[in-house]
């Protein structure tokens, strides 16, 4: 007789959950939206299924359906009416997503967390997540704007903001800037370690952000890199971020096992457009069940060491009750 069967514990449902490691909870899973300026439009993001891009009014009725779900998270992501080499549109209190947080914090108060993006991509000419200097971006000529831009979100009423752009030396100039205006409470999500990845390309769709010349090498980070994701999240730390982000998830997590290792912050994973999307295409495909595999991209995540996930399944795992 064999002395040591480990598929005893493998053996029912109530066993296998019994002996689980890992487990997760919609309330540590945010899920993105994405805001037109205007009324009355809301459209479907092609490659993205079940994500759409729509105005504020639209907005709150999809947030009020998605909050009867269980999302109590969001974070908003703004498109632009217009777009100028000075990203004039990403510090207007008349913006997309400002408009959005007002109307959201009315329908809703405090039953809602919101998170609003702070970048520019969507707002300049060029695309890119800073102001330029010829082809180059002038780090310190952005600070002030992405600066303005998180005061302009904190008066609109979000809990928290998350610069995305990766220029340096963001995160300290805003939480300054926020306390100094007396919105201490604001809490500052970095994206601390966010790597030039190619599993953006469906968002940069569906923010209509993406660079029309050039990469965003030069201020996002090469995936060659582990250290350099633990240095850029002791200096976020050290400037003042609530909760650090690693970017993408999947192709990243040991990146995101060492960031949990490397702070006492809360780390954040971003499952980002592409690996949303690839999934979706999978099982669109036939070639894997959704839910099986959705949820096995997300407990990868989470075993890593996330502690928060932002992902577009979110309102999918809530409606057909995956967990
Ligand atoms: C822009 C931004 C990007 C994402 C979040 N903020 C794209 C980029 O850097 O080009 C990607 C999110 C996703 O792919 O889901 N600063
Ligand atoms: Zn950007």
């Amino acid at each position: 007789m064999l002395a040591r069967r480990p598929r005893r514990l493998r053996l029912s449902p109530a066993i296998r959950n019994l002996v689980a490691e890992t487990v997760f909870s919609p309330a540590q899973m945010i899920l993105p939206y994405f805001v037109l300026p205007g009324k009355g439009k809301k459209r479907p993001i092609e490659p993205m299924l079940g994500i759409f891009q729509e105005t504020a009014d639209c907005l709150v009725r999809s947030v009020e359906a998605d909050l009867k779900l269980g999302v109590k998270n969001l974070i908003l992501f703004g498109l632009a009416e217009k777009k100028d080499t000075l990203a004039t549109e990403a510090t207007s209190p008349q913006a997309a997503v400002p408009v959005a947080v007002r109307q959201l914090r009315k329908a809703f108060g405090n039953s809602i967390f919101i998170a609003a993006d702070v970048c520019l991509c969507a707002y300049t000419e060029s695309g890119h997540c800073g102001i330029l200097k010829g082809e180059e971006i002038d780090n310190d000529r952005t600070l002030p704007v992405l600066v303005e831009m998180a005061l302009v979100l904190a008066q609109a009423g979000v809990d928290m903001v998350a610069p995305s752009d990766m220029m340096d030396g963001r995160i300290g100039t805003i939480r300054k800037k926020l306390d100094k205006a007396g919105f201490s409470k604001v809490a500052v999500l970095a994206y601390s370690a966010k790597y030039a990845s190619n599993y953006y390309g469906p968002f940069r769709e569906a923010a209509e952000s993406a660079p029309t010349f050039g990469d965003r090498k030069s201020y996002q980070m090469d995936f060659r890199n582990r250290r350099e994701a633990l240095k850029e999240i002791a200096l976020d730390e050290q400037e003042g971020a609530d909760i650090v982000m690693v970017k993408p998830a999947l192709a990243y997590l040991d990146v995101i096992a060492a960031a949990r290792k490397a702070t006492c912050l809360p780390v954040a994973a971003y499952n980002v457009s592409g690996e949303y999307a690839a999934v979706k295409l999978l099982a669109q495909a036939g070639l894997a069940s959704e839910r099986e595999l959705a949820l096995e991209n997300l407990y990868a995540i989470k075993r890593a060491g996330a502690d928060i996930i932002l992902t577009y399944h979110l309102r999918d795992l809530l409606r057909e009750k995956w967990l």
